[in-house]
């Protein structure tokens, strides 16, 4: 069986760009692959987090994955920091990394934008940290939405590049698995602006613990164009937001694009905001009342992340421990 693995930043409460992008192929690939996914907080002190919250937020989403239906009994669940070996793999990366090849990842100068020089040097090398969670577990497969894209050329990069140095076929080509439909959701509030946990506007994203008015609100609240919406996919063009609403609906109803806008092509988007907030409160509102449910037991999903980590290990630890042998680390 092919292994997957993939992660998420327990940044904020996971969204609904997150879930239709990553979460939910995450939730059906568990039927036919070994599953290793984790809570990225290394990745998340690039940029400041809150002690306190960086804690809770980190529970937070444990919550939330099984909600969603991630399984820690038959795959592997627990955050970065528990596991030594990705900072380990991640200096290596450092060091085959090129610089040239780190300026070009687009993903650090929006982030950084002008004031590059007051980022962290982790921001910077960021890509590598994800190469080594990859690498570390000789993962072939990763679940991830369009804009990781970039970064797992990278990962793929470095892969191909240890190995060339030093020799080997260590450490395997990694195949990005993006869904067609979904690889890229919009905020609600502008809809050529990707959809985040980091944005300032809890209205330009639904959050996968909503409650249904909320969802309702921001839902009639998105923003979109006076005309009606068209009969065809043609006729989204240039309408940016209007396509983000189309393809969210049809992505949380197994529709494509064209099925939706054939049922309420021709009308104005009051009945189709009604209709697309009663599908996601049918689909998020389970996830949402069971990630509560799962909450009010902090200590339980603590183990689940402890049980999950020394699984992680046993994998990833002779892989790094090789690794380290081939670059002539002595032991
Ligand atoms: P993060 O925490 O930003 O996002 C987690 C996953 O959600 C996807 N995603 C989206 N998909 C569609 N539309 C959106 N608006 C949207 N927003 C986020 C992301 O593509 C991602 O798949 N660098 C990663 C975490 C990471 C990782 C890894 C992933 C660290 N190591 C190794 C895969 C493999 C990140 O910041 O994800």
């Amino acid at each position: 069986m092919q292994r997957v693995f993939s992660g998420i930043q327990p940044t904020g409460v996971p969204q609904l760009g997150n879930y239709l992008g990553a979460i939910r192929n995450w939730v059906t690939l568990q039927n036919d692959h070994d599953c290793v996914f984790c809570l990225v907080d290394m990745h998340a002190l690039t940029v400041w987090q809150d002690p306190a919250a960086l804690r809770e937020q980190t529970l937070g989403q444990t919550a939330c994955l099984l909600a969603a239906g991630i399984d820690p009994t038959r795959h592997i669940l627990y955050n970065q920091s528990a596991v030594s070996a990705h900072a380990r793999l991640g200096w290596l990366f450092n060091c085959v990394v090129r610089l040239g090849w780190l300026n070009r990842m687009t993903q650090f100068k929006d982030k950084a934008g002008k004031d590059r020089e007051n980022h962290s040097a982790g921001l910077y090398v960021y890509p590598s940290l994800m190469a080594a969670d990859i690498h570390a577990f000789h993962a072939t497969r990763v679940p991830v939405g369009d804009d990781q894209r970039q970064h797992l050329e990278l990962a793929n990069d470095i892969g191909q590049k240890f190995n060339h140095d030093y020799g080997v076929d260590f450490f395997p080509v990694i195949e990005p698995l993006i869904p067609p439909g979904a690889a890229r959701i919009m905020s609600l509030r502008d809809g050529t602006k990707k959809m985040s946990k980091s944005d300032p506007s809890a209205q330009s994203r639904i959050d996968m613990t909503d409650t249904p008015d909320e969802i309702a609100l921001k839902i009639r609240r998105a923003k979109t164009d006076p005309e009606p919406l068209p009969s065809e996919e043609a006729g989204l063009a240039g309408r940016p937001e209007a396509r983000n609403l189309v393809a969210i609906y049809a992505a949380m109803s197994d529709e494509t694009s064209a099925q939706v806008l054939a049922r309420f092509g021709g009308e104005g988007f009051g009945p189709f905001k009604k209709a697309l907030a009663e599908v996601l409160v049918a689909k998020l509102g389970p996830v949402a009342d069971e990630t509560r449910r799962l909450l009010r037991d902090p200590g339980h999903l603590q183990a689940i992340l402890c049980d999950g980590a020394s699984r992680a290990e046993a994998i990833c630890e002779p892989i790094v421990t090789e690794a380290e042998r081939l670059v002539g680390f002595l032991r």
